[in-house]
C-alpha cells in the first residue's frame, strides 16, 4: 500500500492571520559548509527545520564534525575533522551538497564526492565550481562519477570571472579562498542575500571578506578561522509563497520575521496585480488582496536583485486565476514548468513553450489529485490548491519539505484547510 504522505487541501479558505517566517535554507547551507572551516564550534540561530538541513548535518557528521539542534540553534562542532569524502548517498540525496567541496578542499586539501548528476529543474553542471577551483591549484579527476580534488601545492587565490553569475560557484570560491593563499577577486559574482548573509558570517570567525552583494568579491586568505556564532537571514522565497498564497485566496496576512528590501524583485509584482503590500520596520509586511487580481507584465526569472527563479512556480498558481493573459520568461533553468501539468489538473489555462509560459486566467479552479516532483513547483500546488473549489490531494510531500518548514501548520494557522495524512484511508 501507497504509505507515502499527501496533503489534504480544502480550497476556498480565505487566509488570515500572522506567519513567522523561517529561516533561509539557501543561507543555511552554505553556512554548514562554512562550519567545515573553522577550529572549533559555529553556532547558528534561525536554523530552518528542513529535510535539506538534515542532509547537510548528516555529511558534516560523515566528515567527522559534532553536531547537535535545540530548537532553532544547531551547534556544529569541526575541531576533529577527519574524513573528506562526501558519501555518494548524501550526494544523490540534495545536488546542493557540492557546496561542500570548496570548504572542505580548504580546510583538508582534498574533497573526494560523487558528481551532482540527474535532473529535476534542469541540468545542473558545476562547471564553473570545477574551472574556479582549478584556477585556485586545485587538481581535479573525474572518473567513474566521482570527482577526485587535491590540493598539492595548497589553495591560492586566483582571479575569476564568472561567465554566469551563479549563486553555488560564487559561494564554493568564496568558501575556498578564505584559507586560500593570497588575495582572491570573484568578479560577476551573484549579488543574492545569501551571498551577504554567508560573507558576514565568516567575516565573524575571521575572514577578511570585502564587497559581498556588489559584482566584485574580493577575500583575503587567513591561516584560521574561529569559532563564533551566527543568525541566519529569513527565507524570502518561503516569504514570497506565502504572500501568493494568501492572495490566491484574496487574503489578508502579516508576516513578521522577514526583510522586505530582499523581495523588491517580486513585491512590485504583487503590486501590479492588484494585492497591496506595505513594509514595516522591524521585519514586517502585511498584505492585503483584493477580490479581483489582473495579470501583471511579463515576468522575467533574473539573477538578484530582480524576480527570483525561485518564486516563479508560486507565482504561475497566483496568476492562473488573474484576469487577463499572464507571461512568465524563465532565463535561469530550462525545466522549471514542471508544476504546469498539474495546474492544468485544477483547471488552469496555461500553455508552455521552452523556456515561456502563458498563463490565461480562469474564474476558478477545482480540486484534484496532484503529485508534485520538485520544490518549488511543489509549493505552487499548494498555493493554487487553496483556492480550489473542493479537496485536492497532493503527493511527493517530501519535495515540499525540503524548504517549507511544516508548511500545513502555518497555513492552519491562518485558517487554511490542510492536513498531512500519512496513508490514504
Ligand atoms: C541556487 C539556489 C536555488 C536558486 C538558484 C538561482 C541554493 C541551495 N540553491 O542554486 O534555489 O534557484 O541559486 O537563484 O542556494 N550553472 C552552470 N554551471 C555552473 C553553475 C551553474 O551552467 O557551474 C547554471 C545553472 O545550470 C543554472 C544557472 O547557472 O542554469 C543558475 O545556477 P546557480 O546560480 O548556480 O544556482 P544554484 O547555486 O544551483
Amino acid at each position: 500500500m501507497d504509505n507515502q504522505p499527501r496533503l489534504i487541501i480544502n480550497g476556498g479558505k480565505r487566509l488570515e492571520g500572522e506567519i513567522a517566517v523561517q529561516g533561509s535554507k539557501n543561507s543555511a547551507l552554505p553556512l554548514l559548509s562554512a562550519a567545515v572551516l573553522v577550529h572549533g564550534e559555529s553556532v547558528f540561530h534561525n536554523c530552518p527545520k528542513l529535510t535539506d538541513i538534515d542532509a547537510a548535518l548528516r555529511i558534516l557528521s560523515c566528515l567527522g564534525c559534532k553536531c547537535k539542534r535545540s530548537g532553532d540553534t544547531v551547534c556544529v562542532d569541526a575541531l576533529h575533522i577527519s574524513e573528506n569524502e562526501i558519501p555518494d548517498s548524501l550526494m544523490r540525496r540534495m545536488r546542493g551538497s557540492v557546496i561542500f567541496l570548496g570548504s572542505v578542499l580548504g580546510r583538508t586539501g582534498r574533497c573526494r564526492l560523487s558528481f551532482p548528476g540527474g535532473c529535476d529543474i534542469g541540468s545542473r553542471p558545476i562547471d564553473l565550481h570545477l574551472s574556479a577551483l582549478r584556477q585556485m591549484g586545485a587538481v581535479i579527476t573525474e572518473e567513474h562519477g566521482y570527482l577526485d580534488c587535491e590540493t598539492p601545492s595548497g589553495l591560492r587565490g586566483a582571479k575569476i570571472t564568472l561567465s554566469f553569475s551563479s549563486v553555488g560557484a560564487t559561494e564554493n570560491i568564496m568558501l575556498a579562498a578564505v584559507l586560500a593563499n593570497g588575495v582572491t577577486e570573484i568578479h560577476n559574482a551573484a549579488r543574492e542575500p545569501e551571498i551577504v548573509d554567508l560573507a558576514n558570517c565568516l567575516n565573524k570567525f575571521g575572514a577578511r571578506i570585502n564587497g559581498a552583494g556588489e559584482s566584485s568579491i574580493y577575500i583575503e586568505g587567513v591561516s584560521k578561522l574561529s569559532p563564533s556564532e551566527h543568525t541566519i537571514i529569513p527565507d524570502r522565497i518561503v516569504a514570497g509563497t506565502y504572500m501568493c498564497a494568501a492572495a490566491m485566496t484574496r487574503g489578508e496576512l502579516i508576516l513578521t520575521h522577514c526583510e522586505p528590501s530582499q523581495m523588491n524583485g517580486f513585491i512590485p509584482v504583487l503590486e501590479q496585480m492588484g494585492v497591496r503590500v506595505y513594509a514595516y520596520g522591524g521585519g514586517k509586511i502585511y498584505l492585503s488582496s483584493r477580490k479581483k487580481l489582473v495579470a501583471p507584465q511579463t515576468v522575467r526569472t533574473m539573477p538578484y536583485p530582480a524576480f527570483p527563479t525561485d518564486v516563479q512556480a508560486p507565482f504561475t498558481a497566483l496568476c492562473s486565476t488573474a484576469e487577463g493573459t499572464s507571461v512568465f520568461v524563465e532565463t535561469i533553468f530550462e525545466n522549471r514548468f514542471r508544476h504546469v501539468s498539474e495546474l492544468i489538473r485544477l483547471g488552469a489555462q496555461i500553455k508552455v513553450e521552452g523556456r515561456v509560459c502563458v498563463i490565461e486566467g480562469v474564474k476558478k479552479l477545482s480540486g484534484a489529485k496532484l503529485c508534485a516532483t520538485e520544490l518549488r513547483g511543489g509549493a505552487a500546488l499548494v498555493v493554487a490548491a487553496l483556492a480550489a473549489e473542493g479537496t485536492t490531494e497532493i503527493s511527493g510531500v517530501n519535495y515540499i519539505e525540503r524548504g517549507y518548514e511544516a508548511i500545513e501548520k502555518e497555513l492552519r494557522s491562518v485558517g487554511a484547510d490542510i492536513k498531512k495524512v500519512q496513508k490514504i484511508q
